[in-house]
């Protein structure tokens, strides 16, 4: 009995939300009746001006007739997402889910927590319907627009209406209200689990059937189409002008106890008035810290003579990202050994870039670089084997400078194509329109006795976005310099 009251008092404390049901907290200030009536009165109509065919619409279509094809019969679920808890009642910015984004060409802007798009076979038919369930602008004869500040028009911003919504992005709207019903009807259905607690309460899908889901959608992403090239040219475009700007903040940054959130918040800077946000943490590396290959905190000093890792990549509206790292002497002149160092990763990078090509193994760009490093660091004399040996599968020494693989997929995800399955993605082969990384370096601890003092501490990482075309590749991001002599230049250039 005791146990029981003790559980009914455990339960009632879980249902204390933040938020109450309308989306007020503790702190807000119950309005009175007369402000109830007040507030719904004398509001003028505010249509959108101007909601056109957003670019992404023929690309969306074709992704999505595509998707129909390989799932006949089958109500496909595919949510945004809801809103993430920070802490307490502070939620994350919002971020759509990226096969949602994918699917409807919703981007940053006009994405709203807790939509869902859902392919409906058409009865019947072959092929689906789209039906996208928003949370639509709220009228203003019912108190959700000032008074809930999760989804208020006066706290959070305004949202689209159903018919702005339909003209932009070409798919028939329906309110969200309305989506328990139908995910309620009895159909065979596939669903992105753990992203909308709500439809994962009602669609009880098994979860085998939903991995495999979501891994053919990671795998429809690996080719990417026009709009998508686009994206990524722009993303790059923006991180290329970022990467400028930080260079410009090295004298000020030098100057501050924390210098790397100088040059971190720099490029934040940058990234959040061209696109959407960064598309991952930057990594602001300084000294010692670039052989810490997520280095995140960014809180160290910046002094002159280091050398400086920057992994930095800019998210556009539509949420493609670039993925691009520079190494750069702070002082603008690498010495003898940073150089040295510089030179191997560079060529390891070139060699890298030149095995990615149609046809070729997805392995082989990871192989090429590899060889170098293996090759380069027997030169320096730190590697107890031969580097023939050391390049077996079953030996692998020279990884104590390069854990890491020299690649990934990117696209709408930094980390693109994630569940992708091994024989469609790492044991495949290359084909024109994927995008990767190539992204070799070498980490020296400075606790590694296994190599000479000097060269103790010293980070690089070299990282470009590689577009494979019928004849090759090309280097998205060939315009930010990466020849040792360049990068001085361009250092010295801006950074005065
Ligand atoms: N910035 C994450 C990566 O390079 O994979
Ligand atoms: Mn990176
Ligand atoms: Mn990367």
């Amino acid at each position: 009995m005791a146990a029981k009251k003790a559980q009914n008092k455990k339960s009632a404390a879980k249902s204390v939300s933040p938020f109450d049901n309308k989306g007020t907290r503790l702190h807000d200030i119950p309005p009175s009746t007369d402000h109830l009536t007040f507030m719904s009165q004398g509001w003028a109509p505010s249509p959108l001006e101007g909601v056109s065919a957003h670019p992404s619409v023929p690309f969306t279509k074709k992704r999505r007739a595509k998707l129909s094809k390989a799932y006949k019969g089958v109500r496909l679920v595919i949510p945004a997402g809801n809103l993430k808890v920070r802490s307490n009642d502070s939620d994350f910015q919002f971020r759509s889910h990226s096969a949602y984004s994918w699917f409807t060409g919703i981007g940053a802007a006009d994405a709203v927590p807790d939509s869902v798009l859902v392919l409906e076979p058409i009865p019947g038919k072959n092929g689906h319907e789209a039906l996208l369930f928003i949370h639509p602008r709220s009228p203003r004869d019912q108190d959700e627009f000032f008074r809930n500040a999760r989804h208020g028009e006066f706290w959070v911003g305004r949202r689209m209406t159903k018919e702005e919504t339909e003209t932009r992005y070409g798919i028939t709207v329906r309110h969200i209200d309305t989506l328990p019903k139908l995910l309620k009807s009895k159909k065979k259905v596939l669903v992105i689990r753990g992203e909308d607690a709500e439809v994962d309460k009602i669609v009880k899908a098994t979860k085998t059937q939903d991995k495999e889901f979501a891994t053919h959608l990671s795998e429809m992403r690996l080719v990417k189409d026009q709009y998508e090239i686009d994206e990524m040219k722009k993303a790059i475009d923006t991180t290329a002008r970022g990467f400028d700007d930080m260079i410009k903040t090295f004298p000020e940054a030098v100057k501050s106890p924390r210098g790397e959130r100088v040059i971190e918040g720099a490029f934040f800077t940058r990234a959040r008035i061209e696109g959407n946000d960064v598309g991952y943490p930057s990594i602001i590396a300084s000294g010692s810290h670039a052989c810490i290959l997520h280095w995140i905190r960014n809180d160290g000093q910046v002094k002159k003579g280091d050398l400086i890792l920057i992994d930095a990549g800019a998210e556009t509206d539509a949420l493609y990202t670039a993925d691009i790292t520079r190494t750069l002497p702070i002082n603008g002149k690498f010495s003898k050994e940073q150089r040295r160092i510089y030179e191997i990763v560079l060529e390891a990078s070139n060699a890298g870039i030149a095995a990615v090509k149609p046809g070729a193994d997805y392995g082989d760009f990871h192989a090429a670089a590899m060889k170098v490093v293996a090759h380069r660091m027997s030169e320096l004399g730190v590697l107890p084997i031969s580097p023939e040996e050391s390049l077996r599968p079953d030996r692998g020494l020279h990884r104590r400078w390069m854990p890491h693989s020299t690649g990934h997929m990117l696209g709408i995800d930094v980390h693109d194509c994630a569940q992708a399955r091994r024989e469609n993605y790492t044991l495949a082969k290359l084909e024109p329109g994927m995008i990767l990384t190539v992204e070799p370096g070498i980490y020296i601890h400075p606790d590694d006795e296994f190599v000479p003092p000097e060269y103790r501490g010293i980070g690089v990482r070299i990282e470009d976005d590689i577009l494979v075309t019928k004849d090759g590749n090309i280097n998205l991001s060939a315009g930010i310099p990466r020849d040792p002599d360049a990068v001085e230049k361009w250092v010295r250039k801006l950074a005065r």
